[in-house]
């Protein structure tokens, strides 16, 4: 276990959220673009650029149309927004399930060209021979299991996982599948509470949830449907903020200022 302390003034590592397992929660949220990630960054352990980004920022219909080329850009721009947070970078699709040498040739491009700490990548027993040998090769890597929004054609729509007890058994053998083959962290989505808590607790490696209940290391959520900038968030979300509503009376406030011709003010302008 690290010596360093818990909340360094440094940025944090990967072996420090691992040091965080048992001894206090791992923090997180999303980050897509550096106004967002620089105001995030001193209250999170851990900062995801997920290619949840292609809905987010986007507006795609799923993860699956985001390219190599966004990650890099949105994780670039994320770690040069940052001092503190960890920051981990998502493979997207078709960048990695190949072989494991694409799998390579694609996570070090986004290490070298981003600075970031780490990937993740979707997958549990199926993509133990990969992780094992990204692992090898010094790329760190969180492994997401339960729920896998890549596989959304596949699985007929976004199900959480753990309804029967198949469901139960891939999930476990999955998460000890990536723990084997060298995974630093486990992100459970969209996962049973009791078997998400089940897995931590088999676990050596810090779990971080996303709709898995109480019991994992950490939690992560979207940040815009933290902060509320959507109508519509799923089950799991619980929203902290009112940013939609801060927006549309901003802009609604604008619209009535410059209709009234009260802005711009004189203060306002270069007279
Ligand atoms: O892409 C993403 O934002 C994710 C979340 C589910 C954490 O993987």
């Amino acid at each position: 276990m690290s010596t360093t302390p818990i909340k360094p003034a440094r940025r944090i590592t990967i072996p420090d959220l691992m040091a965080c397992k048992g001894v206090r929660p791992i923090v997180s949220l999303t980050a897509y673009t550096a106004p967002f990630a620089a105001i995030l960054d001193s209250h999170m352990d851990m900062l995801l650029v997920g290619d949840s980004l292609g809905m987010v920022v986007y507006g795609m219909e799923s993860t699956l149309p985001v390219t190599l080329e966004d990650m890099i850009r949105h994780g670039r721009t994320v770690v040069q927004a940052t001092r503190h947070a960890c920051i981990i970078i998502d493979m997207p699709f078709g960048s990695y399930q190949a072989s494991p040498e694409q799998a390579f040739i694609n996570a070090a491009r986004v290490m070298k060209e981003t600075g970031a700490q780490g990937v993740k990548l979707e997958g549990g027993q199926e993509m133990a021979e990969t992780v094992a040998f990204l692992t090898a090769r010094a790329i760190p890597v969180m492994a997401h299991i339960g729920l896998k929004p890549q596989h959304v054609h596949s699985m007929g729509g976004y199900r959480y996982q753990g309804r029967s007890d198949g469901e139960c058994a891939t999930v476990l053998a999955d998460a000890k599948a990536m723990e084997q083959a060298g995974a630093f962290s486990l992100l459970l989505e969209g996962v049973q509470a009791t078997l998400a808590a089940e897995v931590t607790r088999q676990s050596l490696r810090p779990t971080i949830g996303i709709g898995a209940g109480q019991g994992c290391d950490g939690q992560i959520l979207v940040t815009e449907d933290m902060a509320g900038l959507f109508n519509k968030t799923p089950k799991f979300v619980r929203t902290f903020g009112a940013m939609r509503e801060v927006l549309e009376t901003a802009a609604r406030d604008y619209a009535d200022a410059v209709t009234k011709g009260t802005f711009p003010a004189e203060e306002e302008s270069y007279v």
